[in-house]
């Protein structure tokens, strides 16, 4: 049990780490909460029009959940490398320094995907680039890769993980839901538009 809340303090420490925020602060561009939608991700560190800003979020922040989970596990296991991946998923989404308002976890998903079942990480990234490419939807297309991700590790087997992954799917969802309701509503911003 001890070994499991060091692992959860560690993820959620990592997690909570906002680097898309900090990137664009570095940068000089100001406040990315006041930019676009207001999220601190990959796809509206995009919108500042600064494409090495925005990669180096998306490596920030994947990476962020994979040592997390790598590290736990080589400490103390692969139990707690669930909770400690579980706890960068949160720590990202509610981190302390934000007043608990951070991101909306797709970049971490991913990150923990590659970490725990890479080939399953490479189907997440395929159908994310494969619904972006058709409807230039960020949010739509981490909707889609998300859910099919928990499926595909169902087939293989892998049911401690797919458990794990289809409540990190809830919760992504759940992050979405003003992206869902301006989708169906024709009104999400498409990748390529600037803020
Ligand atoms: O799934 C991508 C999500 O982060 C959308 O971001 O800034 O368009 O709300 P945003």
């Amino acid at each position: 049990p001890l070994a499991l809340l060091l692992a959860a303090a560690l993820g959620y420490l990592l997690g909570s780490i906002p680097f898309g925020l900090i990137v664009t602060r570095l940068a000089g561009l100001g406040d990315i909460r006041q930019i676009g939608s207001g999220n601190i991700g990959t796809t509206n560190v995009l919108r500042t029009g600064r494409k090495d800003l925005a990669a180096a979020t998306l490596l920030l922040d994947a990476a962020k959940g994979a040592v997390a989970l790598l590290l736990a596990r080589a400490f103390w296991g692969p139990e707690a490398a669930l909770v400690a991946g579980f706890a960068a998923f949160i720590g990202h989404i509610f981190p302390i320094w934000l007043r608990f308002r951070g991101g909306k976890g797709v970049a971490t998903y991913l990150g923990l995907l590659a970490a725990s079942a890479w080939p399953v990480a490479l189907v997440f990234a395929a159908v994310w680039v494969a619904v972006a490419v058709t409807t230039r939807f960020s949010s739509l297309s981490a909707l889609v890769a998300s859910l099919v991700s928990p499926i595909v590790l169902v087939l293989l087997d892998r049911q401690r993980e797919a458990a794990l992954f289809a409540v990190l799917t809830l919760i992504l969802w759940i992050m979405h839901r003003a992206n869902i309701g301006r989708l169906i509503a024709g009104r999400e911003s498409r990748i390529g538009h600037k803020a």
